[in-house]
C-alpha cells in the first residue's frame, strides 16, 4: 500500500505491534526523526536502547545495491531493522515504515483506539531519478511557512526530495536580500491583483505582499534537510524581474522609468538591462542566496524573456556587439553564462528553464524541460543532464478534470490519470552521459491565493509524480487502490486535496 511503490515488496504472514516498551537504535539523526514522525500520533516514548526493537543502521557495503538513497527494510518475528548506505536511505526507511502502520499515524497529535501495528513484510528499494521534486511559486501570491512546511512533509511523506522554490517573480520578490532592501520594501508588494480570468482584465485594488526573512528560510532549509528533503531556490533572471526593477530603477531598461510591481498575469516584456553593474548587482543578491540555502543547485529561471527592450537598448547593443551576437535574444545566454560562472566560484552548479538550450546555457547547467516533451530529448541531444517537467502532463497548476465545477485555474487539463502515466525517458533518449535526472511537478500560483486552493492542485497529483519519479509505476488501478490509503493520511495530516473521481469514472488514458 504504499506510494510510490517499492521496487520489490515481499509481503510475509504476520504483524508488529509497536508499544509503550518499543524502543530504538539508530543513528542519532534517525532516532530522532522516528520520534518526530511517529511520537505525536501513537504517544509512544521510542526511547533508544541497545537491543532494540527498531534497528536502523548504515551499512558501509550497501553502496552497489542501494545507491544513495536506496535502503532496505524488514519487519518480522524479530522486529523491524532497515539499512542504507546513506543517511538519506534511512530517512527513505523510515517514510517506508510509517506506511506500512496505520494511515493515523499521520496525524500531529495522540490518536486513541488505534493498534500500531504493521505487517511482516522486506523490502528492498530505491529511486529511479535523483531528483523527484515539485515547484512551489510564492512569487505570485506569497504563503506562509506553515504552508511550505505542510508541503516539505508531504514530499518527505513520498520519498520525494527536492523542493524547488519559486521566490521571485514580476508581480513579487520574496527573498530578504540585507544589501539591496528595497527588493522586499519595494518588491515584495503589489497595488492590487487580478480577479477572475486574466482574460478578463479585473483588478480587486486590495494590496497584497509579504516576504521571508533569511532567518525563517534557514528554519525552513533545516526542517527540510532532516527530513532528507532539499530546498533550491530559484532566483529568475533575466526576465519575470518587474518587482526588482520596480525597487531598483537601475536594473532596468529606462532607469527614469518608474515601474510597478506588477499586478497583471501573463509574460511581461520588462527585462534586466545588460549593464554591468545589473550583473553585480544579481551577483550580490545570489552570494546572500547560497549563504541561506546550502543546496548543490541554484535555479537562475531564463524563460519566457521578450528580446523587445534589449533589441532597442544601447547598451544592450553594445554589448552584443562586444559578444559578437547579432540576435538579441542570444543575450539569455550571456546573462546565464555570467551567472552560472560566479555560482561555480561558490561550488554550485545551476538549473534553468529549456529556453537556454537555444541560447547558450552553460555546458554544465541542468536543463529544466518545461515547455512539451520534446524539450527534453532536444535538452539531452544538447548533452545536458535534464529534469523533465513538461506542460503538457506536470504542471499542477492544470485543471484537473473539464468537468464543470472545478475552481477557476490558468488553463490545461492534466487530470491524475494522465499525470500517472507520465515516462519521462523519451523512447529515444541518446546515450552519451548526459540523462534525465529527476522529474517535477510544477505548481504555478497565479490562481492559487490561498493555501486552501493550492493544496486542492497539488493533491492528489503529487502522488502520481511521486511514483513516476521513483520509477515503479504499476498500472492505474493498482495506483488508485494504494492513493485510497494515502488520501487517508492528508487526512491525518489535516491537508486539503481534491477527492480523485471512483476508478470506474476515471479517463481513457488510464
Ligand atoms: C514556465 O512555466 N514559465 C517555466
Amino acid at each position: 500500500m504504499l506510494i510510490p511503490r517499492p521496487a520489490t515488496y515481499s509481503p510475509a504472514a504476520g504483524r508488529r505491534v509497536l508499544t509503550a516498551a518499543t524502543t530504538v537504535h539508530a543513528p542519532a539523526e534517525i532516532a530522532d526523526l522516528l520520534r518526530e514522525l511517529l511520537s505525536p500520533a501513537t504517544g509512544l516514548p521510542l526511547p533508544d536502547a541497545p537491543d532494540a526493537e527498531l534497528v536502523f543502521g548504515l551499512d558501509g557495503a550497501a553502496a552497489d545495491e542501494l545507491g544513495d538513497e536506496g535502503y532496505r527494510l524488514t519487519v518480522d518475528g524479530s522486529g523491524v531493522r532497515a539499512t542504507a548506505y546513506t543517511l538519506d536511505g534511512l530517512r527513505w526507511a523510515v517514510q517506508a515504515l510509517r506506511q506500512l502502520l496505520p494511515p493515523q499515524i499521520c496525524g500531529t497529535q495522540p490518536v486513541s483506539g488505534v493498534e500500531w501495528s504493521l505487517p511482516y513484510a522486506d523490502i528492498t528499494d530505491r529511486p529511479r531519478y535523483p531528483w523527484r521534486g515539485v515547484l512551489i511559486d510564492v512569487g505570485r501570491w506569497h504563503q506562509p511557512v506553515s504552508w511550505l512546511r505542510t508541503v516539505v512533509d508531504l514530499l518527505a511523506l513520498h520519498r520525494m526530495n527536492t523542493l524547488h522554490l519559486h521566490l521571485t517573480e514580476d508581480q513579487g520578490w520574496r527573498f530578504e536580500v540585507k544589501r539591496y532592501p528595497l527588493l522586499t520594501e519595494v518588491g515584495a508588494w503589489r497595488s492590487e491583483s487580478p480577479v477572475g480570468h486574466e482574460n478578463i482584465k479585473q483588478a480587486d485594488r486590495t494590496p497584497h505582499g509579504g516576504w521571508y526573512t533569511q532567518d525563517e528560510l534557514r528554519e525552513l532549509v533545516a526542517y527540510a534537510a532532516r527530513r532528507g528533503v532539499t530546498i533550491v531556490p530559484e532566483i529568475d533572471v533575466p526576465g519575470h524581474t518587474t518587482a526588482a526593477i520596480a525597487a531598483y530603477p537601475e536594473l532596468g531598461d529606462d532607469p527614469a522609468a518608474r515601474l510597478a510591481t506588477g499586478t497583471r498575469w501573463g509574460i511581461y516584456r520588462t527585462v534586466l538591462n545588460c549593464d554591468d553593474a545589473t550583473v553585480t548587482f544579481c551577483k550580490h543578491v545570489l552570494d546572500e542566496v547560497v549563504d541561506v540555502f546550502p543546496a548543490a543547485y541554484v535555479h537562475l529561471g531564463g524563460d519566457e524573456v521578450p528580446p523587445g527592450e534589449w533589441a532597442a537598448n544601447p547598451v544592450a547593443r553594445a554589448r552584443m556587439a562586444q559578444l559578437g551576437l547579432t540576435d538579441p535574444e542570444d543575450l539569455l545566454g550571456w546573462w546565464i553564462t555570467e551567472l552560472a560562472d560566479h555560482l561555480r566560484g561558490h561550488g554550485r552548479r545551476v538549473v534553468v528553464w529549456d529556453e537556454l538550450v537555444k541560447r547558450g546555457a552553460p555546458a554544465d547547467a541542468v536543463i529544466m524541460a518545461w515547455r512539451d516533451e520534446t524539450k527534453v530529448a532536444a535538452a539531452l541531444e544538447a548533452g545536458h543532464d535534464v529534469i523533465a517537467t513538461p506542460q503538457t502532463h506536470l504542471y499542477l497548476d492544470h485543471y484537473e478534470s473539464d468537468q464543470p465545477g472545478e475552481p477557476l485555474g490558468i488553463g490545461g487539463h492534466s487530470p491524475l490519470d494522465k499525470v500517472y502515466g507520465y515516462d519521462p525517458e523519451p523512447a529515444e533518449a541518446p546515450d552519451g552521459g548526459n540523462r534525465v535526472v529527476g522529474v517535477q511537478g510544477n505548481l504555478w500560483g497565479e490562481y492559487l491565493p490561498t493555501v486552501g486552493r493550492a493544496a486542492y492542485n497539488l493533491l492528489p497529483r503529487l502522488s502520481a509524480v511521486a511514483e513516476a519519479g521513483w520509477g515503479t509505476r504499476s498500472d492505474y488501478p493498482d495506483f488508485r487502490e494504494r492513493l485510497d490509503v494515502m488520501l487517508r493520511r492528508f487526512d491525518a495530516l489535516g491537508v486539503a486535496y481534491r477527492r480523485p473521481e471512483p476508478l470506474d469514472q476515471a479517463g481513457p488514458d488510464a
